[in-house]
């Protein structure tokens, strides 16, 4: 078996479903959790990532499709994107590898307004991602003739803390999850979150001033929480 990523959650490894290469996530038991709620907790993270797996398609945004879950082996199996790097790794390469700063700027903002367009589309049908992080973003090239990265999908994985939400606080405090994210690993990216952001506005224009009112409610208590302590 050949295992891709053991994680805090769960272990993926490469499998086979009808005959077609595909993902196992299989989420390990937690032992200092009481069985019972483990097993609880379990499930209910399964199910939410192949229904919001599943909504993502239907409202227009990429995401893994689900071909099987075994509730009790706790194994979900899915669309495998054997090409694809996380959002994260392709930035570090951006910074890594271009020289030229207005060359950096120009791909990253790219990828961030998409970034932004994408979650809009989410909260616009009231996804809820709950775990938003350059992690549980891929990207699947497009075109890979020349080994290069030029255009590619965005696709959207890791949907365990997801739910269906229409309130506004809640997508709020999911903008506020992924600042957070950016500000501990893109730290040197200052303007990442506001292209993301402002691309964000433009695809989720319902209620949006709300969320960004709420968003910010929501920054200024953990502002508050981190002076405390
Ligand atoms: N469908 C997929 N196709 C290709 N790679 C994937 C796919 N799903 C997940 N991965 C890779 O495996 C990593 C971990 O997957 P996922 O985020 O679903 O699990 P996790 O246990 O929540 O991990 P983490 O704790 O890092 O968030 C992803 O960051 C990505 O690199
Ligand atoms: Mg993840």
């Amino acid at each position: 078996m050949v295992i891709i990523k053991q994680g805090a959650e769960a272990k993926l490894s490469l499998g086979e479903f009808c005959g077609k290469k595909c993902l196992i996530k299989e989420r390990f038991v937690k032992h200092y959790r009481h069985p019972d709620l483990d097993t609880h907790l379990t499930k209910e993270r399964m199910r939410a990532e192949s229904k919001t797996a599943a909504r993502c398609e239907a409202a227009g945004v990429n995401a893994p499709r689900i071909l099987h879950m075994d509730l009790n082996e706790r194994k979900i199996y899915m669309e495998y994107f054997e090409k694809s790097i996380t959002a994260k790794a392709y930035i570090n390469d951006i910074v890594a590898q271009l020289n030229e700063p207005a060359e950096q700027k120009q791909r990253i903002n790219k990828l961030a307004g998409e970034i932004g367009t994408c979650i809009g589309k989410m909260h616009a049908n009231n996804l809820i991602h709950g775990d938003l992080t350059t992690s549980n973003i891929l990207l699947d090239p497009l075109a890979t003739d020349d080994g290069t990265f030029r255009d590619y999908k965005l696709i959207m994985i890791d949907f365990g803390l997801s739910s269906f939400n229409q309130s506004s606080e809640v997508k709020g405090v999911d903008l506020y999850v992924l600042e957070r994210a950016l500000l501990s690993t893109h730290s040197d990216i200052t303007y990442l979150f506001n292209t993301i952001l402002d691309a964000y506005k433009e695809a989720n224009t319902a209620n949006v001033i709300e969320i960004i009112n709420k968003f910010e409610e929501v920054r200024a208590r953990g502002r508050k929480r981190t002076m405390v302590g």
